[in-house]
């Protein structure tokens, strides 16, 4: 597998993202998308959007600005609580979280480690800053929270906070979200937007960053329906590696057991049918993307790892060239987060539930919760294919997400202005690229580079027959069609419903 780094250096090259204001020097965990990483991004998130929200009657979506009262993050604990342990260098003063420094340097968990045990690993192993080589001062907590004042008076009033999730939104706009949609349990609210967190040690590339987005749900069920999932059977045949916390607390040598969700939920292992079936469901929207499915598990957060308001909390994990590692995480929230809001702000949150004839607090029993520049790393990660043969990287991408769907290439020059007349008719339908510079070969490499499923190229006899040859990306076989089909196949072929060795 190509490294992080090796990864960020291609991302760079070929337009995907850059390292946010590099000709000043750069700014760590800021990072922009370019002109092929915008539309990739974008058709990442639209698939993520149309699978969860508009495919679906139990999920709404919501769109909350960045900026909100300050109370909500009083009331939600991250003004108090939203910390990261840092060791700090006694003489050139280097800051790194804590928790990631020991695992990087002693592979072991160390997330969820308190001040007194963390001291006492740095010392029993005699860690030293790896800058300097200098002691540690003992460790100490620092909040993630991005402050900003708002209004012209900059004082201790005006103080507000760049959200640090999106998930807040979801609670504090609950009663009105309900009442406007009338909506019915169980149902999940959806937001996909920006987060912001002022990271102690960014790093992996897009991995850890300080401004990130994030698509969460918070699905919410009566409290005595955990195991009342209308949507179970879809998934109870899914297999996923599971890395239980019994494995982890026993220390067994293993990466997890892959199994079945139905026998992970009989076996007690995920405790209720929901969070199976939110768990599968997101490792299957991965695999539906061209993610490969043994590249992810699921594991579950060992006792001292788990927040406190969190009942069991499972992450999908992807085994980065840097290790298994979060890609999603998906607590049991239970009614932790309403009940805060409603002691804060003294109104009732609570709604009616028809069925059972009684108003209820619900509870959200899965927060399926991705980052999505995680989730665009993690699309290259498993798309990138060094092809030895051809001399260049492949990019096999699904069409379906795909940044550029149509490479058209006149074979010669005299063949621009016809070549060009078969990508005005596509432009309107796909986004297409018109090369026609250097050799056909090289223009294939660059379009495998920035994964373009399908190329065309317009010949002489094009002229005269009114067809052109496409070539398939990935086997890079050839078929001849006619221009008036080309529309027509190439739509059937981005959306699936024809393969390329079934068009003749
Ligand atoms: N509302 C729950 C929540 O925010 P989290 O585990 O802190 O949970 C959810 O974050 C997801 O957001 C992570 O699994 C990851 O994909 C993404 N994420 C969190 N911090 C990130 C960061 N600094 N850079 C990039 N993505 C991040």
């Amino acid at each position: 597998m190509v490294t992080v780094e090796d990864m960020a250096i291609f991302c760079k090259k070929k337009g995907f993202v850059y390292q946010n204001s590099e000709i000043y020097g750069g700014m760590a965990g800021f990072f922009d998308y370019g002109p092929l990483g915008v539309e990739l991004k974008k058709n990442i998130k639209d698939s993520w959007w149309k699978l969860h929200v508009q495919d679906r009657d139990d999920i709404v979506g919501i769109d909350g600005s960045i900026i909100t009262h300050p109370s909500v993050w009083v009331a939600s604990g991250h003004v108090s609580n939203f910390e990261d342990l840092m060791l700090e260098c006694s003489k050139c003063s280097d800051k790194i979280r804590a928790d990631v420094f020991i695992e990087e340097k002693l592979d072991i968990a160390a997330d969820g480690m308190n001040a007194d045990e963390i001291n006492k690993i740095v010392d029993d192993n005699k860690l030293v800053c790896p800058k300097c080589k200098s002691n540690f001062n003992k460790v100490e907590a620092f909040n993630l929270m991005f402050r900003t004042n708002v209004g012209p008076k900059i004082d201790k009033e005006s103080i507000a906070y760049l959200r640090p999730e999106t998930a807040q939104l979801m609670f504090v706009d609950f009663k009105q979200i309900v009442e406007s949609s009338r909506l019915k349990l169980p149902f999940g609210i959806a937001q996909i937007g920006k987060a912001f967190r002022n990271e102690i040690s960014p790093r992996n590339f897009l991995f850890r960053c300080r401004e990130f987005e994030q698509m969460e749900i918070e699905y919410f069920i009566h409290p005595d329906d955990k195991n009342k999932c209308p949507y179970i059977k879809e998934v109870l045949d899914h297999e996923i590696l599971i890395y239980s916390a019994d494995m982890q607390e026993k220390k067994q040598k293993t990466e997890g057991k892959l199994m079945k969700i139905k026998d992970a939920l009989d076996k007690g292992i995920i405790k209720t049918k929901w969070h199976g079936y939110w768990l599968a469901t997101e490792h299957k929207w991965f695999i539906s993307l061209g993610a490969k499915a043994e590249n992810f598990r699921i594991r579950q957060h060992i006792s001292t790892e788990k927040s406190h308001y969190a009942l069991d909390t499972w992450d999908l994990e992807y085994k980065f060239p840097f290790g298994w590692k979060e890609l999603q995480g998906m607590a049991n929230r239970t009614d932790f987060d309403l009940q805060q809001h409603i002691k804060h702000s003294k109104k009732d949150l609570s709604l009616f539930d028809e069925e059972k004839k009684e108003k209820v607090v619900p509870h959200v029993v899965a927060e399926p919760s991705q980052g999505v520049d995680r989730a665009f790393l993690v699309i290259l990660f498993d798309v990138y294919e060094d092809d030895k043969k051809r001399g260049n990287i492949v990019l096999k991408l699904d069409p379906k997400i795909a940044p550029v769907k149509v490479g058209i290439f006149p074979l010669a020059n005299k063949l621009k202005d016809d070549s060009r007349e078969v990508y005005n008719l596509l432009k309107s339908k796909f986004i297409c690229q018109f090369d026609t510079s250097g050799s056909v070969g090289r223009r294939y490499a660059r379009a495998d580079e920035i994964g373009i499923p399908y190329c065309i190229t317009f010949d002489f006899d094009s002229l005269k027959d009114k067809s052109v040859t496409i070539r398939n990306r990935d086997d890079t076989k050839q078929v001849r069609v006619k221009i008036d089909d080309l529309q027509e196949i190439l739509d059937k072929l981005i959306n699936k419903e024809v393969q390329f060795s079934n068009i003749s």
